[in-house]
């Protein structure tokens, strides 16, 4: 039997093995591109989507590449991914190199694109990409990507709609090829080796990742209490990477409030003095007794933190964090510590955060709070590995561990 053919039916079985498992058609998109981009010769690979409100463009879906995509979008008709769609064939380019096409080498800033293969399909395109390093497509792996990308819609006959809004969002916080490297003597250690995205104004957005793949790294460069060895941070206009330490010091105490794993309450202060403590540094504090209200802490307010359970220490940290008034609340594992019932009520009152307006930049290790996040970005290597929006997050109550 053909070769191709041989691969594209196990890639059927494998597509409907998964989204028989799954129980939602976001997990079947996603299920269905890791398996497209495993059986591809690509590096990377994009959905981009026309959404049921917006039909003159196409959006970005789901993706796996470290460049964070959320704002991006192409007009139908225009550049590759446009056109496949207006067409309804596919585009591929397959030396760029030769025939540089700069809009859509330009969505992958700092990566050298060899070739792309955009393949249509009813509501979208497909696209896949190689880079200069791995070298261009062949033109049998051009076709195996049309062909997966067939396979899929067949697999996949759903209509939905797309609820994405994210093209007209402000970004509040932008990482551009962010590195943070080590030296102790003739050692270097690349911890961060080129990390971008964006952060939106009033999003739950979720860093995902294994141990050491560098997320406190990231969290503590975007909240100033570290430098990046190169690359820009940016907190709407200002620069953080050229910014003084003083400026950094003035920027976190004014905008950014931290959670952390442990509670770091003051024990020989009770619980409204230790957010007393902190309104007294800052320009226009929220009033402590709301607060805490907000976290369901207020009848502890004249407790000493040695008289609380570990659930309701964090809330209290949370508390803590939002009587600064920050404009971004960036949480390092808050519910590490805590057991199931526990974290479920932190993680309800950091959903009332967001509710309230305020952005939050949560890391975990845990894949099922990140159901929570508007968006998810998985780290691996020092680098975005993939972006997920969740079109439809769930409450914390729902969530199962
Ligand atoms: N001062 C340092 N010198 C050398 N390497 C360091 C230093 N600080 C951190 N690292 C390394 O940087 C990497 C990323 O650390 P980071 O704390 O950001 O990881 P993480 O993703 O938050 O992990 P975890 O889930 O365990 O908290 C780790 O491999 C760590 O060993
Ligand atoms: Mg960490």
């Amino acid at each position: 039997m053909d070769k191709n053919l041989l691969k594209s039916y196990r890639v059927i079985g494998q597509i409907s093995n998964v989204i028989s498992k799954v129980d939602s058609f976001d997990e079947a998109i996603k299920a269905s591109l890791k398996i497209m981009l495993d059986n591809s010769a690509a590096d990377y690979a994009v959905i981009w989507y026309v959404g049921s409100n917006d039909k003159e463009h196409l959006k970005p879906y789901y993706w796996i590449s470290p460049v964070d995509l959320s704002k991006r979008s192409y007009k139908v008709g225009t550049g590759p991914i446009g056109k496949a769609y207006k067409k309804k064939s596919s585009e591929v380019i397959l030396d760029f190199q030769k025939k540089p096409v700069k809009s859509v080498a330009s969505d992958f800033e700092g990566i050298e694109i060899a070739s792309v293969v955009c393949a249509p399909f009813e509501f979208g395109v497909v696209e896949f990409i190689k880079t200069t390093e791995s070298g261009p497509f062949t033109e049998d792996e051009a076709e195996i990507c049309q062909m997966l990308t067939l396979l899929t819609e067949i697999s996949i006959n759903e209509n939905i709609e797309l609820p994405d809004d994210s093209a007209n969002k402000k970004v509040i916080l932008s990482v551009s090829d962010v590195k943070r490297e080590y030296q102790n003597g003739d050692i270097i250690t690349k911890v961060l080796k080129g990390v971008n995205f964006d952060v939106f104004e009033g999003e739950f957005l979720c860093l995902l990742g294994e141990s050491g793949c560098g997320k406190s790294t990231v969290l503590n460069i975007i909240g100033g209490m570290d430098t990046a060895t190169s690359g820009t941070i940016k907190y709407l206009d200002t620069d953080l990477s050229t910014a003084s330490k003083n400026d950094l010091t003035v920027y976190r105490r004014d905008n950014i409030g931290f959670i952390f794993q442990s509670y770091n309450l003051m024990p020989n202060l009770n619980i409204k003095q230790n957010l007393d403590l902190i309104a007294e540094l800052v320009k226009e504090p929220r009033d402590s007794e709301e607060v805490l209200k907000l976290v369901h802490m207020d009848e502890k307010a004249r407790n000493y933190p040695s008289e609380l359970s570990g659930g309701q220490q964090q809330r209290v940290s949370i508390a803590r964090a939002l009587v600064k008034n920050p404009k971004v609340i960036l949480a390092d594992e808050p519910t590490a510590a805590l057991d199931y019932a526990t974290s479920i009520e932190v993680l309800t009152a950091l959903e009332d955060v967001v509710a309230s307006g305020t952005t939050l930049v949560m890391v975990t290790h845990n894949e099922e709070i990140t159901r929570m996040a508007n968006r998810v970005i998985r780290l691996r290597d020092g680098k975005v590995y993939e972006v997920t929006i969740n079109h439809h997050p769930v409450k914390a109550t729902e969530l199962v561990w």
